[in-house]
């Protein structure tokens, strides 16, 4: 049973549209339990592509966890990205989703990456505030003992060796590291356009960071659009990679995860 299906990068303002209906159609068919959405979802924080965006998810009818990307921002107003950055995010995404879900052996939160403005050139780049990173672990690792532990955000926390470029993520390794102290089982990322499954190098490493390809953008880097779907077991954790082949999605690959050990009370 799929836990959760994690679609990244819409970009609606540059989506493919054949792919929007046969991505409706995939999750429709795994059902999850919840979606996960890790930024982006919009090619320019323009208010249309963020109603565009809103349809979309509206049309799938499963808890959402939604995080803000770089692009969701309003790229071309520098005093609303200083102002209130992600005013029109939180307008039209805030009303259908969830801050928290748990279920399905599952438990999950978000956290922003994503800055309207920052103190270096590239201000598209990752940033963690730490309190904030901290709070949300601690509060996953609350969860029942035998629940895994997701977080979602935008920007991978340490670059990837998959990478086609660094998120050189500030002070993302820092929360890498909290996030692995405090038993967090799934580090959700987006931004690459390119899937991953890494385990994070800290503590027993079974922190995994999962990286999501771009669902229905055209921008791709060297792989087919695609997400992924997670399948929590009692002794591991598959992420299944499906990839589209023009007009519809297909399983293309598994990752199978080691899961740390934890009692199995108060499930
Ligand atoms: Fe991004």
């Amino acid at each position: 049973m799929t836990a959760l299906v994690q679609i990244s990068d819409l970009h609606f303002g540059a989506e493919d549209p054949v792919l929007v209906d046969a991505l409706e159609e995939k999750i429709g068919e795994l059902a999850p339990h919840a979606i996960a959405v890790s930024g982006d979802l919009t090619q320019k924080g323009r208010r249309g592509e963020f109603e565009a965006a809103s349809a979309f998810l509206s049309r799938l009818p499963y808890p959402k966890l939604i995080a803000a990307g770089n692009h969701d921002t309003p790229l071309f107003n520098i005093f609303a990205r200083i102002a209130d950055p992600f005013a029109r995010h939180h307008k039209r995404m805030a009303p259908g989703a969830v801050a928290r879900f748990c279920g399905e052996r599952l438990v999950a939160r978000t956290l922003n990456t994503a800055r309207g403005v920052q103190l270096r050139p590239d201000w598209s780049l990752g940033a963690v505030n730490l309190d904030h990173a901290e709070a949300v672990a601690a509060d996953l690792a609350a969860a029942p003992g035998n629940f895994a532990r997701a977080l979602i955000c935008h920007h991978p926390l340490v670059n990837p060796a998959a990478a086609p470029f660094a998120p050189r993520t500030r002070r993302g390794e820092a929360a890498a590291q909290l996030l692995a102290d405090q038993g967090v089982d799934l580090v959700l990322t987006g931004h690459l356009h390119v899937e991953f499954a890494e385990p994070l190098p800290y503590g027993d490493r079974l922190t995994w960071a999962i990286g999501s390809g771009t669902a229905l953008s055209r921008r791709l880097r060297g792989t087919p659009a695609g997400f992924n779907a997670v399948i929590v077991e009692p002794d591991r954790i598959r992420v299944q990679i499906f990839h589209s082949g023009g007009s519809r999605f297909d399983l293309a690959d598994e990752h199978v995860l080691e899961r740390r050990r934890r009692e199995q009370s108060g499930a």
